[in-house]
């Protein structure tokens, strides 16, 4: 197979001063990127901040040849995201691939969760999702090219104890990817998530050893970086660590019509509890809102015709 290249390509990538974004970072550059390396810097729990972690993977990356430019702004501000944009337009002229990495833990169990903690996390995750990716949206569309990439987490997936407010945002980002998946389709926009698991300080503590050897962020990005090369799919939720990689998706049981008027009872649902319920009948993934919304017009005829 070929070498899968990013020459001419200009690749923002968040919260990439450590962990998983430097990671993606220097793979990106080391296969010909121009590479905005964006960090806040700050501690694992968003306080803080100094744009040294952006600066010290720019210097990396100078290092091996690359082109690198650090931004220190937090994707949670208005201003700094437009600054990061405006920064990168000003050196390079284009956007091709943005990754939106950057994250935060306030984790607590749901008693002690306070209204901070979950708009903290919704700010970094969700809305320093939405910024970046909005502020480039159009540029990406007059260029007819762009590739995103956002992070979610298995706790969006499937949950976690004690991260209510980071499982919400995490698939706030996946619901976000789901419809600019249809919007950037005409103009060549590919918008995939990664499901990513990883030693990195946001997880050094709750990881052996062992497991922290075999879970380098280095083992993740081959991952990512098929989803920003220029085949790469769209819309997809691509589970990655250790080497091992496997995809995600949301779907739903074959369902059962169950009636309606007077047949459409709270008895009449329960007396078909198994079948609704029934992962036999899984089928594959729907592509859109719409056509989940015709599935359910299509049983109901399909109901009325027998
Ligand atoms: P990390 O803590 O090493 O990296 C996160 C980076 O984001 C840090 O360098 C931090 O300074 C930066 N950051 C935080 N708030 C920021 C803000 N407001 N603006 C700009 N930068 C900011 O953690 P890791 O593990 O590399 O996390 C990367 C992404 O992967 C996160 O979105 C995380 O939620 C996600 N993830 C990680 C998993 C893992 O196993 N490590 C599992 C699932 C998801």
């Amino acid at each position: 197979m070929s070498e899968i290249r990013f020459d001419d390509r200009v690749a923002i990538v968040t919260g990439a001063g450590g962990g998983l974004g430097r990671a993606h970072a220097l793979e990106l550059a080391r296969r010909g990127a121009k590479i905005v390396v964006n960090d806040l810097g700050g501690s694992r729990d968003g306080s803080g901040g100094s744009s040294d972690a952006a600066q010290a993977v720019v210097k990396e990356i100078e290092a091996l040849g690359g082109q690198a430019i650090a931004n220190g702004s937090s994707v949670s501000d208005v201003d700094g995201v437009k600054r990061m944009i405006d920064d990168t337009m000003a050196k390079w002229g284009r956007i091709d691939i943005l990754i939106a990495n950057a994250g935060i833990l306030r984790d607590r169990s749901f008693s002690k969760m306070s209204v901070e903690d979950i708009d903290l996390v919704l700010a970094v995750h969700l809305r320093g999702s939405f910024l970046p990716i909005h502020a480039a949206w159009d540029i990406m569309k007059a260029q007819n090219y762009g590739r995103i990439v956002v992070t979610t987490s298995s706790t969006g997936l499937y949950g976690n104890f004690g991260q209510a407010n980071y499982g919400a945002a995490k698939l706030g980002v996946v619901g976000m990817m789901n419809t600019l998946k249809i919007e950037g389709a005409k103009n060549d926009i590919k918008i995939n998530a990664v499901c990513p698991i990883a030693a990195t300080r946001m997880t050094e503590d709750i990881m052996s050893e062992q497991m922290l050897d075999a879970l380098k962020p280095e083992y993740v990005t081959p991952g990512v970086l098929n989803l920003v090369k220029e085949d790469a799919p769209t819309g997809m939720i691509l589970s990655a660590g250790a080497g091992a990689f496997s995809m995600a998706r949301i779907v739903e049981t074959a369902g059962v019509f169950v009636g309606q008027g007077e047949a459409l009872t709270v008895e009449a649902v329960a007396a078909k509890w198994d079948q609704i319920t029934d992962v036999n009948t899984t089928r594959p993934a729907f592509k859109s809102g719409g056509e989940h919304g015709q599935n359910i017009f299509a049983s109901v005829a399909a109901a009325a015709a027998k």
